[in-house]
């Protein structure tokens, strides 16, 4: 019999989606995917050299639970150089991918019935993870909030443990501006709240926009969040699971206990290649987010372009999240109903906001190649023009 918590859990809807369409591929079927969270560059080779020179010099054993520490100083220089951010190796652990990370960061700080708060849109996996360590997601409206930041006060009760950001966000590729992110800080430092910042992104950010954590506003912000990052996304690592977090002390000692009669460590070889992603030149993620910049641009004048189609132009991560609610009515009644007609209508997989709790949206990735997003996108605009 399966276990009432086993139950809870729902599948992730994007890789749902992604396979279902990777299946129509496979099968001949001339499917264009822009559904998928991750970036279509292969992983750079001198990065994959370090994992193949990894194998070939026998480091293929176990190591320390919370990472090699050749990997926590390269993760501590490498928010010394971006953000000025000093951490010791004992406030960094080495994860597999960011998910682990805020999977065990939420088993280390949830006691039954505490409560998250988590901005809508949000990305899918948050509430399974807060759920299934006994807590209870508070949904915000994040514009709401933007626009008055003291509104935020009232998701606050005496059952709040954190709040969690995420920008870039997926999936809206939204970057928040710092001021409000200041002062969303502020209220999370006065009500002594966790604060746990999801920066997977932070590297695709455009138009000139330089990132900002919540952990660089002042000592007091940084004992109070907890980083989590991953290579995934910045280095087309995403197969090769390796995320971090960083943070206080304790909550870093308490992940490890838990990861150790769990994964243990993340696989050796990943590592080492992680050592040299973080260490070398840094002109791969330079490049791509430059080829992701093209994407991007013409994605959204082709979105902006389709009458009835709402879009604001993200600044970050690489999604466009339109409003295609304009659409519902006839038999697209929902996001859900609207990506179903377009994957057997048209052969364009793209992802329901519903499962990031905005019906009234689709997220499209750009993460695709340029003449995927060209034939995907006159796709889109036949059926938006059709239905
Ligand atoms: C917002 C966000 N956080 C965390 C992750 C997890 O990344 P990883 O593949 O490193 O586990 C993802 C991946 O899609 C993401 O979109």
């Amino acid at each position: 019999m399966i276990s009432e918590r086993a139950k809870k859990i729902g599948e992730s809807i994007t890789l749902a989606i992604t396979a279902n369409a990777k299946k129509m591929k496979k099968n001949g079927e001339d499917v264009v995917i822009m559904a998928s969270g991750e970036p279509d560059f292969d992983t750079p080779e001198h990065i994959k050299n370090a994992g193949i020179e990894a194998i070939k010099s026998g480091f293929t054993k176990y190591t320390t639970t919370s990472g090699i520490d050749e990997l926590k100083n390269a993760i501590c220089e490498k928010y010394k150089r971006d953000l000025n951010l000093v951490y010791e190796p004992s406030q960094v652990i080495v994860t597999v991918g960011g998910k682990q990370a805020l999977f065990n960061l939420f088993l280390s700080i949830i006691n039954p019935g505490d409560e998250v708060i988590v901005f809508r849109p949000y990305w899918v996996s948050y509430l399974e993870q807060i759920g299934f360590a006994g807590g209870v997601p508070v949904l915000a409206e994040l514009s709401e909030c933007v626009e008055n930041p003291e509104l935020l006060k009232k998701y606050i009760t005496s059952k709040t443990k954190a709040i969690l950001f995420n920008f870039p966000s997926n999936p809206s590729g939204y970057v928040i501006p710092e001021d409000i992110l200041e002062k969303f800080t502020d209220i999370a430092i006065s009500n002594d709240l966790y604060i746990v910042s999801d920066e997977v992104y932070e590297k695709f950010i455009y138009d000139g926009l330089a990132f900002k954590s919540p952990a660089s506003f002042s000592e007091k912000s940084k004992e109070k969040t907890i980083i989590i990052n991953a290579l995934s996304k910045t280095y087309s690592m995403t197969g090769w699971r390796v995320g971090f977090a960083l943070g206080a002390k304790d909550v870093i000692k308490a992940m490890g206990a838990i990861q150790g009669h769990q994964t243990s460590n993340v696989c050796s070889i990943a590592q080492k290649a992680g050592v040299v992603a973080l260490t070398s030149s840094q002109d791969c993620v330079k490049n791509m987010v430059e080829e992701f910049a093209k994407r991007r641009a013409y994605m959204f004048e082709r979105l902006s372009a389709i009458d009835k189609v709402k879009i604001d132009k993200p600044m970050g991560a690489f999604y466009m999240f339109p409003d295609v609610s304009a659409f519902y009515g006839g038999k697209v009644k929902n996001s859900f109903d609207f990506c179903s007609c377009l994957l057997n209508e048209e052969k364009v997989a793209i992802i329901p906001g519903i499962g990031f709790g905005a019906d009234n949206h689709v997220r499209l990735t750009y993460s695709a190649s340029m003449e995927d997003i060209k034939k995907g996108m006159d796709r889109f605009e036949h059926f938006c023009n059709r239905i």
